[in-house]
């Protein structure tokens, strides 16, 4: 049987949540993956060195293996320079939100005007702390993301030095974008390789494909695929897991997030293997991050075959992506 060994999986971007949900997704992600950036937007959001110590410590609890480093993280708001070289061993990167662009961003940036965050910016930079980005205008929602590829220009040409994350990206717009400027990165979800539009309102909604940024066309998708195939240097897997109680996500109100923690690795080796590019999956889902993030993991080995997977309906109160359906790959064990 075709088995496949992915050495540290990382995940670059990741929502754990808090409290009775923290408990059920967290060993998810820990069982399969060496470390994950973890997202700060609890509510209220993560901001201060005492919460994110706190929330680490919650995050640590929860998991069921100590074989997992959560790499935290800071809502961006202004820090200080002297705060930030504080806070500079506890944290890896800030996470910069527009104001109401997604789940429990209504603390976000009101507009990207580059003075007011210069302080921080410029700190950031100094004491190689990343940004990561979560990169959508509050225009017309199918445009959103390729509208905030000028903001993404101005802060890489600001803040040369510094990393910039184009979080989770959608288009062909930030696939281009991403190679005009050394100092920017990307992170792709699963679920952005593998679906579109189409899929989440195209014949009746499907909640539970509601994210955001919301899947874009056919051609963005081929854009994304094209790069993560590759294992484009400056792309890292990141998979946007945003757990929901199944009656938030099957309501008038729907809110936005994929679950796919405990079913992503399966799937991309499904991808990769369709694609012929399974060599490149480590690079994809490990190694980029770790030269781009200047990581070191602790020793995992992820052993997957080529055997079926049902998704189990449910995890908790959480309705994962593919519920119900096979998958073509499981993971054999973890070393
Ligand atoms: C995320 C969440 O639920 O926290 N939702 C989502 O649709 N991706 C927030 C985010 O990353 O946008
Ligand atoms: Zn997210």
């Amino acid at each position: 049987m075709k088995t496949l060994s992915l050495m540290m999986p990382l995940d670059m971007h990741l929502h754990l949540r808090d409290e009775e949900m923290l408990k059920i997704v967290a060993p998810l992600t820990s069982y399969s993956f060496s470390g994950a950036i973890v997202m700060p937007n609890l509510v209220p959001p993560v901001t201060t060195l005492e919460g994110v110590k706190e929330y680490r410590h919650r995050i640590k609890e929860a998991m069921e293996a100590d074989d997992f480093e959560p790499y935290m993280t800071l809502f961006y708001q202004h820090y200080s320079r002297e705060f930030l070289e504080s806070a500079r061993d506890h944290i890896t990167a800030v996470k910069i939100y527009p104001s109401g662009a997604t789940t429990n961003s209504e603390g976000g940036v009101v507009n990207f005007d580059i003075e007011p965050m210069r302080e921080t910016l410029e700190a950031m930079s100094d004491l190689g702390i990343v940004l990561c980005v979560h990169g959508e205008t509050m225009g017309f929602v199918m445009d959103r993301e390729a509208e905030f590829m000028s903001v993404y220009e101005m802060l890489a040409v600001n803040f040369p030095k510094l990393k910039i994350i184009m979080e989770h990206i959608t288009t062909r717009e930030a696939v281009e974008t991403l190679d005009k400027y050394e100092n920017l990165y990307a992170t792709i979800t699963v679920h952005h390789l593998m679906i579109t539009l189409d899929d989440v309102a195209g014949g009746m909604l499907r909640p539970h494909l509601f994210c955001k940024p919301i899947a874009k066309r056919p051609h963005d998708r081929d854009a994304l695929l094209k790069i993560a195939l590759a294992a484009h240097p400056k792309v890292m897997f990141g998979s946007d897991s945003a757990p929901h109680p199944k009656h938030k996500k099957e309501s008038c109100g729907c809110g936005a997030g994929v679950f796919t923690a405990p079913i992503a690795l399966q799937l991309l080796c499904e991808i990769f293997e369709e694609n012929n590019a399974l060599e490149n999956l480590q690079a994809f889902v490990s190694d980029n991050a770790q030269r781009i993030y200047g990581v070191c993991p602790e020793y995992k080995e992820v052993v997957l075959v080529k055997r079926d997977f049902t998704v189990p309906q449910m995890y908790g109160e959480v309705v994962p992506m593919r519920a119900g359906e096979i998958l073509r790959w499981s993971i054999e064990r973890v070393d």
